[in-house]
C-alpha cells in the first residue's frame, strides 16, 4: 500500500488530503504517515524473522518522539550517536538493552551516562576511545559491552559525503588492526568484548559492497574464534537505499537482494545479528508541504519561490539529492521550473530545471521522500523558526512537533549588561 498517493487527483497522506491538512496547519510543515513507517519497519524485520536479530533504528534519521515511540512498540532497538539520542530513545520507551552507541567521538560524560543505563553495546571506533571507556567503566565499576566498528575498506558506490567504509574515511578501525585491538580490549578491565560492527555508508543501492564487507567481517569473526575471543553479535549497520526516483529499484526488491546476501552468510555466524537501518524505515513516509509565494519569470527560466527553504530541508543543496516534487492537486500539465526558497543563498533550492506539474502562486506543492535526514537537520538560518511536524494515522492527525515562534528564537539570545 502506498499511503502517500493521489486520490481523486489530490495528494493524500493515508486518508487525509494535503489540501485539508494545509487548511488546518500553516505551511510549510512536515507530515508523516505512521502506517508507512510501520509497514517499512515490518518489511525490514520480517525479511530476517527466521534469524536471531535485533533491528536498531538509526535515531539520527528521524528522532521525533512519536516516530521513536511507534517503532518502540514494534520492538525496535536504537542506534544512537549522542547522549541526546540515548535520552530520546529511552524517553520513547526503547529499552537500554536494545540501544547501541555509535559515533567516532563519544565523550567520557556520554560514556558515563550510557554505562549507568546499561546499554547493549558501545561501537568503538579507535584505540583512544577504547582506553577512555575502560577508564570510565573502571571508575564506575560497570562493565562495558563493546564491539569495534570495522572499516572493511569497500567502496559503497554512493555519494562521497555519505560513504564511510573506505580506507581514509574517518570512521571505524582499519581491518588490519582489528585483531590486535580485540586482543587489547579482551585484556582490559571492565571491558567485555561482545561484537563486531560495520557501517559502510548510506543510500547504497547495489548489494555487492555489503556482500564484500560481510565476507571480511566473517573472516575476522573466524580469526577471533580461533583466539578464543567469543563474539555474541555481529552488527551489519544500516545503509540500504530507498527509492527516490521513478527509475530506481523498488524497496521490496532491494531488501530481497540484501536479505539474500545476509542469509547466505548468516549460518556462518553462530550469533545474533544486529542491523541499524534508518532511511529505509522512514524516508518515504514523509512529505514536506509548502506553498508557492511567487512565480517569477526570468528571461531564461521560471522560478517557483516557495515558503519552505534550505534551513527546513537541506538535502538537495548539501548532497545534490533528488526529491520528487508534486503539485498537491494533479493537473497533468507540465513545465520546467526551478523550485527555490526565500533564503538569501544561491544554494537555497529544492530542484533545478525540473519538469513538474504546473502550479501557480498560492498553490501547494509536496516535496516527497523527506522522512529521513530532513526535519532533523533543520536550523533557523535567516531567523526562520523550526517548522512543525505532523503525523497521520488513517483519518487522524496530530502535531508531533510544534512549530517554533520567532519570539522563542529571539528569547534564546542574551544581551550582556556590558553591551
Ligand atoms: N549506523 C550508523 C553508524 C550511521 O552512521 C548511519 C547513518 C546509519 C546506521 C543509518 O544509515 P541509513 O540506513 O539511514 O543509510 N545525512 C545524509 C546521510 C548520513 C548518514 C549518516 N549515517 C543524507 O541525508 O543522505
Amino acid at each position: 500500500m502506498p499511503f502517500v498517493e493521489y486520490k481523486n487527483s489530490v495528494q493524500h497522506i493515508e486518508s487525509l488530503s494535503v489540501l485539508a491538512l494545509a487548511e488546518q496547519y500553516p505551511t510549510p510543515f512536515y507530515c508523516y504517515s505512521s502506517a508507512k513507517i510501520r509497514a517499512q519497519y515490518r518489511m525490514f524485520s520480517d525479511a530476517f524473522s527466521h534469524l536471531n536479530t535485533l533491528v536498531c533504528f538509526a535515531v539520527k534519521v528521524n528522532s521525533n518522539q512519536a516516530v521513536l515511540s511507534l517503532l518502540a512498540k514494534e520492538g525496535a532497538g536504537a542506534d544512537v550517536v549522542s547522549v541526546g539520542e540515548i535520552k530520546r530513545a529511552l524517553a520513547a520507551n526503547i529499552p537500554a538493552e536494545k540501544i547501541v552507541f555509535s559515533g567516532v567521538a563519544k565523550t567520557e560524560q556520554e560514556m558515563e551516562f550510557a554505562l549507568k543505563q546499561h546499554i547493549l553495546c558501545f561501537n568503538i571506533e579507535s584505540e583512544p576511545e577504547l582506553l577512555a571507556l575502560s577508564h570510565v567503566a573502571k571508575r564506575l565499576k560497570i562493565t562495558a559491552n563493546i564491539s569495534f566498528r570495522i572499516n572493511p575498506n569497500v567502496n559503497a558506490n554512493t555519494h562521497k559525503k555519505i560513504s564511510t567504509g573506505k580506507k581514509g574515511d574517518k570512521f571505524g578501525v582499519d581491518i588490519e588492526h582489528a585483531i590486535s585491538l580485540y586482543q587489547k580490549a579482551y585484556n582490559l578491565d571492565y571491558i567485555n568484548v561482545t561484537g563486531i560492527n560495520m557501517h559502510i555508508g548510506s543510500q547504497i543501492s547495489d548489494v555487492t559492497p555489503f556482500d564484500l564487507a560481510i565476507q571480511k567481517i566473517k573472516a575476522l569473526y573466524c580469526e577471533l574464534k580461533v583466539l578464543n575471543i567469543n563474539i555474541n553479535h555481529v552488527d551489519f549497520g544500516g545503509g540500504l537505499a530507498v527509492k527516490y526516483q521513478d527509475d530506481e529499484l523498488a524497496e521490496p526488491e532491494l531488501l530481497a537482494q540484501y536479505a539474500a546476501v545476509v542469509n547466505r552468510h548468516a549460518e556462518d555466524f553462530n550469533c545474533r545479528i544486529l542491523f541499524e537501518p534508518g532511511r529505509f524505515i522512514t524516508a518515504n513516509a514523509g512529505v514536506l508541504v509548502s506553498q508557492v509565494i511567487y512565480k517569477k519569470n526570468q528571461s531564461d527560466k521560471t522560478l517557483l519561490i516557495v515558503d519552505a527553504a534550505m534551513n527546513d530541508f537541506i538535502r538537495p543543496t548539501l548532497y545534490d539529492a533528488y526529491h520528487k516534487i508534486t503539485a498537491a492537486t494533479q493537473n497533468h500539465r507540465f513545465e520546467c521550473v526551478d523550485v527555490v526558497g526565500p533564503v538569501c543563498e544561491t544554494g537555497d533550492y529544492f530542484a533545478l530545471d525540473r519538469t513538474m506539474e504546473v502550479v501557480e502562486q498560492g498553490d501547494l506543492i509536496v516535496i516527497n521522500s523527506v522522512g529521513a535526514y530532513s526535519a532533523v537537520a533543520s536550523n533557523s538560518y535567516n531567523s526562520r523558526p523550526i517548522i512543525a511536524e505532523i503525523m497521520v494515522q488513517g483519518d487522524q492527525v496530530a502535531v508531533i512537533r510544534e512549530a517554533q515562534s520567532v519570539d522563542e528564537l529571539i528569547a534564546r539570545d542574551k544581551v550582556p549588561s556590558w553591551v
